[in-house]
């Protein structure tokens, strides 16, 4: 009995911690099938012993997404998930067992299976008035401002004939687009990668300006109605109907009767998802009458009505053989998984991303693991988990390096941070080429040339700064092999071009961590010179939206390296721009100087971004969250209660838009 009990324990706090892994942190260790068997080994376990039962197990919940800086809403229907399968028995089960209950016909509405962020709308009298999130299933955030923002979520219904309150359930989604392209700016940036989609959308849905959230691009699929007057009895019905009324609604979901049916949609799918712009993990099977839905009920946690199929992920398992570690333009350090090759999906694969110290020991890995390679659609393979049993004991435990592999110095980690920097940016290679070439590329300088024209510079001892590009002459590089005068010429001419280039771009340019694009235009924005820039303390560029303490404590590292002072000195001698053009400084007043601004909700006769640009062009600073420092709050439509309350208990003077407007005649 004792090994019974030692082994439930054992399950709960595996699955505790993988809970914790997926929701917390976003960063799961496993997949979510294999999740899905250690859960189903532990309530089989409590089913047959249930003097074990215990209210706090893992199999007694369904994972929390709350976050505290959200209102939490109890939700009026509670939101519950689905059994899931992984087999074609368990569907024929489900099925029979379905005939068996309703011992009549019955339809199956097969959908696919999103693999999103699961929401609740609640419209009243055809309008949005809450988005809530799943939360613990009964009570979750609520992230209407957030959802708002989300194009195809209607805010306001079209057409006629819909209840008058109701509920529609569905899922956020990210794009694979939105994803690559975020993953592939977080990378430039050389900051840590979103695992998938999902990961990177529900991140999305929780900020906390929704701003940012209107520029992720999220999407939605909508599969679920609750009201006590839909239209018809019927799900599909219901669903066309919604879709009628402005909702996305899959094309995918058809209306079938028998096995076989079920069966081909579930093969069709399983090949042709990889064609859809977003993720999606498996096939819904729902009883089509909601009064068979009513009669079939649920159990303790699932419909008896509903079930989920869900699709194995393409696996293969491999030798990893050694872990290499890259060092980016900023220090960052990567590590990569080096592997025997191995066919997965129609390719061969023989890297796999390992991102950070902490993934590599959630694993466990040791040199010679046998492990299982995933690709979940990303372009970067990755290993989801290792087969223990395989592990010889003289394979070695894989250590995260504690030297640079370049340049040998001792690596640091700032804290609360997962990825270790090689600190020496004055002298270590791959960081003066990674800085050279991030400096050349289009939305920086735009200088023609890439990682092979850094790498010949650099190795005929021609460069090792950004400012040396300037001194180069179109003689001394076409005397280099493999060079060309007219390529040199070419290079030439396009850094003397170079110099023109407007002042935020040269920012950008500079390759400051963390900075990116978005940041070095407000940055200019708000320090039309660099000298300003240079003397911004901590406190003075929080002030600006959107950049905060991490961004704030670069900037100002940045500036206090001597090495960086000298390069800018050099640049400015050559002609570089180090302020904002004439033509926006003309428009510049300072009739909001010394005023710090904070906007909340929207607004009839400008946009937000237009209001910001307004404040930041005369002279103010719009601030991102209210604080004793904040002078005006500019309040639109529905201005978040939260806010509301802040500037009242604060005595912040509130004003509307033509207040403001009033402000900068
Ligand atoms: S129906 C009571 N339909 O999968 C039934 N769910 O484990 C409510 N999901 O929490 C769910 N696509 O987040 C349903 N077509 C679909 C779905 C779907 C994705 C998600 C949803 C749910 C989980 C089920």
């Amino acid at each position: 009995m004792d090994q019974i009990k030692h082994q439930i324990d054992t399950l709960r706090e595996e699955l505790n911690k993988h809970n914790y892994d997926y929701y917390v942190l976003s960063a799961p260790t496993i997949s979510d099938f294999e999740f899905d068997k250690k859960l189903k080994e532990l309530t089989d376990l409590e089913t047959q012993y249930p003097e074990y039962f215990d209210p706090n197990s893992p199999s007694q919940r369904v994972g929390s997404d709350i976050n505290k800086s959200f209102k939490q809403v109890p939700h009026k229907y509670p939101m519950l998930s689905l059994g899931n399968t992984y087999t074609e028995a368990e569907i024929t089960d489900f099925y029979n067992r379905v005939k068996k209950g309703l011992n009549d016909d019955f339809d199956i509405v097969c959908e696919l299976k999103y693999d999103g962020t699961s929401i609740s709308l609640t419209y009243i009298n055809g309008q949005l008035t809450q988005a809530v999130t799943r939360g613990d299933g009964v009570q979750g955030d609520d992230v209407t401002a957030n959802v708002r923002t989300i194009r195809s979520i209607p805010l306001r219904l079209h057409g006629a004939g819909y209840p008058a309150e109701f509920e529609i359930r569905g899922e956020i989604l990210m794009p694979w687009s939105v994803f690559d392209d975020i993953n592939k700016e977080r990378a430039e940036q050389e900051e840590a990668l979103f695992a998938n989609p999902r990961n990177a959308g529900s991140g999305t849905l929780k900020q906390q300006d929704p701003k940012i959230v209107a520029s992720r691009k999220l999407d939605s699929y909508l599969y679920y109605l609750l009201g006590e007057d839909l239209p018809t009895d019927g799900h599909y019905e219901n669903l066309i109907k919604a879709k009628e009324w402005g909702f996305k609604i899959s094309d995918a979901t058809k209306k079938c009767k028998t096995l076989d049916e079920i069966f081909a949609y579930i093969h069709y799918w399983d090949k042709e998802r990889k064609n859809l712009p977003v993720a999606t993990d498996g096939i819904v099977l729902k009883v089509n009458s909601l009064t068979q839905q009513k009669n079939l009920g649920f159990t303790s946690k699932f419909p008896r009505w509903a079930i989920a199929f869900k699709f194995q992920a393409e696996q293969a398992v491999t030798t990893l053989e050694s872990v290499s570690y890259q060092v980016g333009r900023t220090g960052a350090i990567t590590p990569v998984a080096n592997l025997r090759p191995v066919k997965l999906s129609g390719t061969t694969v023989k890297r796999a991303s390992l991102y950070n110290e902490d993934y590599i020991n959630s694993l466990d890995l040791h040199i010679n693991d046998q492990v299982y390679v995933e690709k979940g659609g990303e372009i970067i393979p990755k290993i989801t988990g290792v087969d223990v049993a395989q592990r010889n004991i003289f394979d070695a435990k894989v250590e995260f390096i504690k030297d640079c592999p370049e340049c040998g110095t001792p690596l640091v980690k700032d804290e609360g941070e997962a990825i270790y920097y090689c600190p020496n940016d004055v002298s270590c290679p791959p960081q003066i080429k990674g800085r050279i070439e991030h400096f050349l590329t289009r939305k920086a300088m735009n200088i023609a040339g890439g990682t092979e024209t850094v790498e010949h510079l650099y190795n005929a001892g021609y460069i090792r700064n950004i400012a040396d590009l300037y001194t180069l002459k179109w003689q001394d590089v076409s005397r280099l092999e493999r060079w060309a005068e007219k390529s040199a010429k070419n290079l030439i001419d396009s850094i003397h071009a170079s110099v023109s280039v407007p002042y935020e771009r040269v920012l950008f340019a500079l390759g400051i961590r963390y900075v990116g694009e978005t940041v070095a235009k407000k940055l200019a924005l708000a320090f039309p010179d660099i000298d300003l820039l240079q003397a911004a303390t901590i406190e003075d560029l929080t002030q600006v939206d959107e950049i905060g303490d991490r961004i704030a404590q670069s900037i100002v590292k940045y500036f206090s390296n001597p090495n960086n002072l000298e390069v800018i000195n050099k640049l400015r001698t050559f002609g570089l721009r180090f302020e904002l053009s004439e033509s926006i400084i003309a428009q510049r007043t300072e009739k909001l100087k010394g005023l710090s601004i904070v906007i909340s909700g929207t607004f009839e006769k400008y946009s937000r971004d237009e209001y910001k640009s307004m404040i930041e062009q005369n002279g103010g600073k719009n601030s991102g969250s209210i604080s004793s420092k904040t002078s005006y709050v500019l309040a639109g439509d529905n201005m978040g209660p939260a806010k509301l309350e802040k500037a009242k208990s604060l005595g912040i003077p509130i004003i509307n838009e033509d207040d403001f407007l009033k402000m900068l005649e």
